[in-house]
């Protein structure tokens, strides 16, 4: 049974060792004489759970923070069965499952893996990972991790990515193509479509928001030459901060100007080449030697930028940063594009070498991972 404070005040409760103590700006809850849980009077009550603050068909909420005062707090706060109990001073009730409160301390993502020494990317045989979820969940999962996975023996037909949607998510499509043809015979408007060596890069640095996740799939590669390269980016940047946090600090901050183009289009953004979350975590690399644009000279930072630039360009291009691999006919490369660059050694095009992009998000992929998790509980059930 609840055990009830009798010292008269309503602003006390315990149970089962737990205390619920009712300040001027917060309630905690106290168990075993440490601070459990502290929660801000306005998140006590955005946060009701009450089917009268909820859209009960959705749970989203419906209550809006602006119909109280900044400066509510209850009437009255007591625990009860595992559980919260507010009163507000208008009659309203809201009560909060402690467990639940709790587990909101856990994040809802595992953070990426490093790739470690020699690490090469897990390779997935095509058919399976679009027919057994269980594989495909397997695969996902590679790939969220590390940020890259080789699909193999995949159909050498054009178009192939198209059927990869259904795994990854709806297709992001960017300027020029929905699927892009990279081979030397084609609408030339970049690099790629020459037989040159390739830096690490992402692809479509010029716009705001580059895609999240690239698959490119090697239709025929009978050239001589022209391995492919990727590099972590996020280990790169991660270890330029431990070793020169000035430098980092400068790249996170300085916008640089990518500009990709034809005859008829362009696309331009103008952004940092490092990007941190609030937490402080790398959450993208933008580097793209050949989108990367002429800036002001006399620009305030440059010469400072052009010093730390410089710095990530060694880092980058260094040899001992990159798994390098021959892809092969059949042979799809996904890449999470905004932790891992991809480059190419130069080939002679001595035979065929046909390469298809497309582009898909993180998030979509994220997605797919939890939708089959689930469709795996329900089966178990
Ligand atoms: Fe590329
Ligand atoms: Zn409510």
């Amino acid at each position: 049974m609840p055990q009830t404070n009798n010292n008269n005040s309503s602003n006390y409760d315990n149970y089962g060792g737990m205390q619920a103590i009712l300040e001027s700006n917060c309630v905690k809850i106290i168990s075993e004489g440490a601070l459990l849980l502290e929660m801000p009077h306005l998140w006590l009550r955005d946060n009701c759970p009450c089917d009268a603050c909820r859209v009960t068909e959705t749970q989203e909420k419906s209550f809006i923070l602006s119909d109280v005062s900044a400066d509510i707090s209850p009437s009255d706060a007591r625990i009860s069965d595992n559980t919260l109990w507010i009163n507000w001073p208008d009659g309203h009730q809201t009560n909060f499952n402690i467990e639940e409160v709790l587990a909101l301390s856990s994040p809802r993502h595992q953070p990426p893996l490093s790739w470690g020494q020699n690490f090469q990317p897990e390779y997935f045989a095509w058919t399976k990972f679009l027919s057994d979820d269980a594989f495909a969940t397997v695969a996902i999962q590679s790939f969220l991790d590390f940020g890259v996975i080789v699909i193999n023996k995949a159909p050498q037909a054009l178009e192939t990515l198209e059927l990869l949607a259904p795994r990854l998510g709806p297709i992001r499509e960017v300027l020029f193509d929905r699927i892009h043809n990279v081979c030397v015979n084609t609408h030339v408007y970049n690099i790629a479509h020459t037989p040159l060596a390739l830096p690490p890069h992402n692809d479509f640095a010029s716009y705001s928001f580059p895609p999240s996740a690239q698959a490119l799939h090697m239709l025929e590669n009978e050239v001589e030459g022209g391995r492919s390269i990727i590099v972590d980016a996020w280990a790169v940047v991660e270890k330029l901060r431990q070793e020169r946090p000035d430098y980092f600090e400068i790249l996170c901050r300085f916008a640089v100007p990518f500009r990709e183009f034809d005859e008829a289009n362009e696309t331009y953004a103008v952004e940092p080449m490092i990007k941190c979350d609030t937490a402080g975590r790398i959450s993208s690399v933008r580097f793209s030697n050949q989108l990367m644009q002429t800036m002001d000279p006399m620009m305030e930072g440059v010469s400072a930028f052009y010093q730390a630039y410089h710095e990530l360009c060694v880092r980058i291009t260094d040899p001992m940063q990159r798994c390098t691999f021959r892809l092969e006919g059949g042979q799809i490369l996904l890449v999470a594009a905004h932790r891992v660059l991809h480059a190419r050694e130069a080939f002679t095009p001595s035979g065929k070498r046909h390469l298809q992009d497309a582009y898909f998000e993180l998030d979509n992929i994220a997605n797919k991972i939890v939708q089959l998790k689930r469709k795996s509980e329900v089966t178990l059930v």
